[in-house]
Parts: C-alpha cells; structure tokens; sequence
C-alpha cells in the first residue's frame, strides 16, 4: 500500500504516523507514505496557493493549479489514475467496511484542504471520493487523512500481529469489546469478575459475549438496528 498525501502541512502527516504500528509498517516496507507540499507546485514567485472567492463571502479559496500540480506529480511517478480522496465534511461517513475496500488498493492520494475550500474545478478533474470523518468541522483535512491511514493499514496484511488482528472481529459482528482486565485481581478493593479466574472458557466466552451485548445496548443501541 503506497499513501500519497497533497497538503499544505506534510511535516504535520510525516510527525503524526511516524510512531505505534503505523510507523513499524512503514519501516517494514509494507506501506509507503509520501507528503507533497501543495506550495511547491505554486505557479507564482510568491508561492501563493490561496485568492479571494469569486462572488465574494468569508474565507480564502484554494487554487486549481498548485492542486494540480501535486496531483500530477504523483500519477507521473505511479503511471496511472489512482483513486483520490478529498477530505471534506461535505462526503460520505467513513466507516470500517470502507477501511476494508480501500486497504486493496495499490495506492491512494489524499487530498487535504484548508481554508473554505478547493476550486471546485480541480476536484471535478481529480477526485474520485469525497469523505467524511464525522458530523464535525475540523480545521483542514490533515487529521481525517491520519485517521483513515490508520484505520486502513491495520486492515492491511501483515500490519497487524496475529494477537493484534483478533481485536477488529467485534466491530465486525455489530458489538463493542467486552471488558479487559488483568492484575492485579483485587484494586481499589475491586475485583476482578470471578468467572474470568475460574479456567472455564466456554463459560468465560459466554460471560463476554453477555457483555458485548450488554455494552452494545447501553452505549451503542444503533448498532443493533
Ligand atoms: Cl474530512 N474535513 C474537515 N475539514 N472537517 C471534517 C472532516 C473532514 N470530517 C469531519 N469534519
């Protein structure tokens, strides 16, 4: 999986999924990450990326040329179209299942606005998914690309340990994780569930499964339709 990420901010990316699992991938060669500043592409002496909206109204706009530029130096380098998602709270909502589709893919670019936007005719010319991380506005798309990088690697093969690819499976049948614990059995004079100390595993597997569903109802009774 080859990410490519146009913005104003790469250092911002670069920081962000250098650590944790995402960056043991990376350094591992199982993902590529590569940031390309949207102002390097500026076809101004003043590397100027944003002008006034035309027909007026608050906020600057980002212009077509510098957006396109990043974009063409990524499909110079790959040799075809790959799929673009532009980070707006103006897209689909991303979801787990759309984690899932877009980890086959070979690359991906990210496209990451700020201010009031992006010339409307760059997207047309470009985009190919318009995403969503949440019923919120953000400030750019730099944190919803993180966010959708993580959530994808970790459905990339290999990303993920054995141990640690067990943990996805619950959202996937609908319900929260059950509770964790571990030692000590007694803090704070509180105890741990008895049943989990007991070595019975079918009863222990019941007692989880009672409390996903449990979770589910209180916390999340969407998602159980
Ligand atoms: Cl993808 N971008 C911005 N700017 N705000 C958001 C968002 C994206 N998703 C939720 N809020």
């Amino acid at each position: 999986m080859n990410y490519h990420v146009l913005t104003l901010f790469p250092e911002m990316i670069e920081q962000g999924l250098k650590t944790s699992i995402i960056g043991r991938a990376i350094e591992q060669e199982l993902l590529t990450l590569s940031c390309t500043n949207i102002r390097d592409y500026a076809n101004n002496k003043h590397m100027k990326v944003d002008d006034y909206p035309y027909g007026g109204g608050a906020g600057m706009v980002m212009m077509a040329e510098p957006v396109y530029g990043a974009y063409q130096s990524v499909t110079e380098k790959i040799g075809y179209r790959p799929r673009v998602i532009y980070l707006t709270p103006q897209g689909e909502v991303f979801h787990q299942n759309m984690a899932k589709e877009l980890a086959e893919e070979q690359d991906i670019v990210f496209l990451c606005g700020h201010y009031e936007g992006i010339d409307e005719r760059v997207l047309e010319e470009i985009v190919t998914d318009y995403v969503s991380i949440g019923d919120y506005v953000l400030t750019g798309g730099e944190l919803p690309a993180m966010v959708m990088i993580d959530a994808i690697s970790r459905m990339v093969p290999g990303v993920l340990s054995n141990e640690e690819s067990a943990q996805t499976e619950s959202f996937q049948d609908n319900l929260l994780e059950h509770p964790h614990y571990t030692r000590p059995a007694v803090w704070q004079e509180k105890e741990v569930p008895p049943v989990l100390l007991s070595g019975h595993h079918a009863k222990i597997e019941e007692w989880r499964h009672e409390q996903s569903v449990k979770r589910t109802k209180e916390r999340r009774p969407d998602l159980l339709r």
